[in-house]
């Protein structure tokens, strides 16, 4: 496997500015995708002006959002000021939404912190009158963070709202049913759980357990990206609450996870970053997915070529990045 990843770009300075360097967009700009499908701006989520440059009097049946969490890898803001920042891009998105559309948004709940900032968004989200909730997501995550001395924490949280009526379409797992014995009487005769199943495998539900989360190992895996969200549970989301040609929206891309979806779902995205660096990533990982195939970079990174293989400070290290900079985190 090739050894030759970036290192946590946020804590990266002298080599993000060297990156800067080959990045197309610059802030307040927006790349079209020449097949006319995507978009990708480098933009701020809470600027209206600049989300309306975006969607351009589109509307979207689906949002993922995925902000930064008011934790790490990113200037701290007291709470008040973190759910105001929330509030007004959560409403450039509703505006953003068809009469009947999805709302997903991705957030953390600091333990050590009176749960902020998850508990105060969903607070905030009651005060805006287009949407209502429908669901409380978990994902599990395969390792966790924590101390002996309280529970290991495994859990990304995941809030699903709706504005209007949007269609809903049922996912399933890939975990076999294997528990039998729920009997019911059907048409006068007893009937078994498996034998009025519509599937052998078991539906999802709100607790997600059967999604990896992302490390370097994963050919998806966008080196460089701290906080990357694995394909499979954005696809879950996509197929649930869109279909085949529809407007979804991704206000916070970094490695383009939702956009990538789309290409491969059938969909269309308009997805932006207020990074410019993300950005170039994003556009680069569906431009090689168009060439190869292939879904990220594992363990090489998306300026190979361009910064030659050697340039990441990570390279030198043998097969595992050692340095926890360059390792996934669990935390977003
Ligand atoms: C948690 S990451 C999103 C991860 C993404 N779902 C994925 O799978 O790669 C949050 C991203 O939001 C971006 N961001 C932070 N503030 C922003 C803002 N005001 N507008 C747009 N993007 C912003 C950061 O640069 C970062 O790339």
């Amino acid at each position: 496997m090739k050894n030759n990843p970036l290192p946590r770009l946020d804590r990266a300075g002298k080599l993000r500015k060297e990156l800067l360097r080959h990045c197309r967009l610059k802030p307040g700009e927006v790349w079209e995708d020449p097949l006319g499908r995507h978009r990708v701006g480098c933009l701020d989520a809470a600027d209206g002006a600049q989300v309306a440059s975006l969607l351009r009097e589109e509307s979207a049946r689906l949002a993922v959002q995925d902000p930064p969490y008011n934790l790490a890898a990113f200037e701290r803001r007291g709470v008040a000021e973190y759910v105001a920042w929330c509030q007004r891009w959560v409403e450039l998105t509703v505006d953003s939404l068809a009469a009947d559309a999805a709302l997903y948004v991705w957030l953390g709940a600091d333990q050590n912190d009176g749960f902020q900032p998850l508990a105060d968004f969903m607070v905030m989200m009651r005060r805006i009158p287009e949407v209502k909730s429908r669901s409380f997501i978990t994902l599990r995550n395969q390792r966790g963070y924590g101390t002996s001395h309280n529970w290991m924490a495994v859990r990304q949280e995941l809030v699903y709202y709706t504005k209007g009526d949007p269609p809903f379409h049922v996912q399933y797992t890939g975990i076999p049913k294997v528990l039998r014995g729920y009997y019911k009487e059907v048409g006068g005769r007893r009937t078994e759980n498996i034998e009025r199943s519509k599937s052998e495998h078991i539906r999802a539900s709100n607790v997600w357990v059967d999604v990896q989360q992302v490390f370097y190992r994963m050919e998806e895996n966008v080196s460089g990206c701290y906080a990357q969200k694995p394909l499979e549970a954005i696809d879950r989301i996509v197929q649930a609450s869109s279909s085949e040609s529809e407007l979804v929206i991704d206000f916070f891309a970094h490695s383009g996870t939702t956009l990538l979806s789309c290409e491969r779902l059938g969909r269309r995205c308009f997805t932006a970053d207020v990074d410019p660096v993300y950005c170039e990533i994003v556009i680069r990982r569906l431009e090689r997915f168009r060439e190869k195939g292939l879904l990220g970079w594992q363990n090489g990174h998306a300026f190979e070529g361009v910064l030659g293989d050697e340039t990441a400070p990570a390279a030198k290290s043998n097969h595992r990045p050692r340095s926890r900079s360059a390792r996934q985190p669990t935390l977003f």
